[in-house]
């Protein structure tokens, strides 16, 4: 039984297998609309979320599956002190796969060590998202054609930003890849990414925190928010919030087809005035989530393509 826990979980060839698959969903879905009949999805959200719960949820629906689940920890028996270990014991006699997103680095990490059934982290703290991850690749691979040979820009609260911290470590398996990293000072990648995942596979990066000098050089530009619900202190969070907002005018500095994408929800960091560039394409991305997830579910339940 796999779990998927962080972006590596899956090996190259099997990350290029889950995306062949993906894009062939995307372009059939209906053929893939009866291959989890009798099958169910547990969501355990015990942090918000629109799109993960919610695409993992019509993911398994257009699959022909059944979901059941929590969206906040108050609506289940965490709230009287139920552990991990016992919840996932218990859903695993409900459910046929689980995902999972908390507060808590780690968290669904120790689950799957419990868990009778597939666990896919659907966001663990500051630490991993990877299946947003997984979703920014299909997003790159289907509108680039390759995910090699890339000018990576990746801009906001690089500190906190668990996308980022997932996009890094799956991007740095391809060849070419090279890194622009904008941010303010305090917001900087963490040590441990810049010493075992940049440094360890010599990849190339650099820093600044003026988005327009770096955007001329940019292939994809990966917009994120600032994590409020992160930070310990609000000054803090109010100073830094708006320290890059892309706006028509920066547009301008961007080449003809640099991608735009955020994994949402965007705050004030892109201006709605760039949402009609075609270069814009976050909303896109949203959407190849589903067809993403719907290849996950496929992969980790072992089902075969249909017939
Ligand atoms: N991108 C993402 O994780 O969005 P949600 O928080 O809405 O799930």
């Amino acid at each position: 039984m796999k779990h998927i826990i962080s972006p590596l979980d899956l090996t190259c060839n099997e990350l290029d297998d889950l995306l062949s698959l993906a894009g062939r969903i995307y372009r059939h879905p209906e053929r893939y609309s009866q291959v989890c009949n009798g099958k169910k999805l547990a969501t355990l959200f015990y942090e918000p979320s629109t799109r993960t719960r919610l695409s993992f949820e019509s993911a398994m629906m257009n699959l022909g599956g059944n979901v059941l689940g929590f969206s906040s920890a108050d609506s289940s028996s965490v709230a009287k002190g139920e552990s991990i270990a016992d919840t996932i014991r218990v859903i695993s006699y409900y459910a046929d796969i689980c995902a999972m997103r908390h507060p808590k680095e780690g968290a669904p990490l120790v689950a799957s060590q419990f868990s009778g059934i597939p666990v896919i982290n659907a966001g663990d703290g500051g630490h991993n998202h990877p299946t947003q991850t997984l979703t920014d690749l299909l997003t790159i691979k289907e509108l680039k054609g390759d995910l090699n040979n890339l000018t990576i820009g990746v801009c906001g609260d690089l500190k906190f930003g668990r996308t980022v911290h997932s996009l890094i470590n799956a991007m740095v398996r391809y060849s070419g890849i090279r890194f622009i990293m904008i941010s303010p000072d305090e917001l900087k990648i963490p040590e441990y990414l810049r010493n075992e995942t940049l440094d360890a596979n010599n990849i190339p990066y650099t820093e600044t925190n003026v988005l327009e000098d770096v955007l001329p050089e940019l292939d994809v530009l990966y917009m994120t928010r600032v994590q409020r619900e992160r930070f310990f202190n609000e000054e803090d969070y109010i100073r830094l919030k708006d320290s890059f907002i892309l706006d028509n005018n920066k547009m301008t500095y961007a080449n003809k087809d640099m991608l735009i994408l955020h994994p949402l929800p965007r705050v004030n960091e892109i201006a709605t005035e760039v949402d009609s560039d075609p270069r814009a394409v976050y909303f896109k991305q949203a959407h190849y989530g589903v067809f993403l997830r719907m290849a996950l579910i496929m992969t980790l339940l072992e089902l075969p393509e249909p017939e």
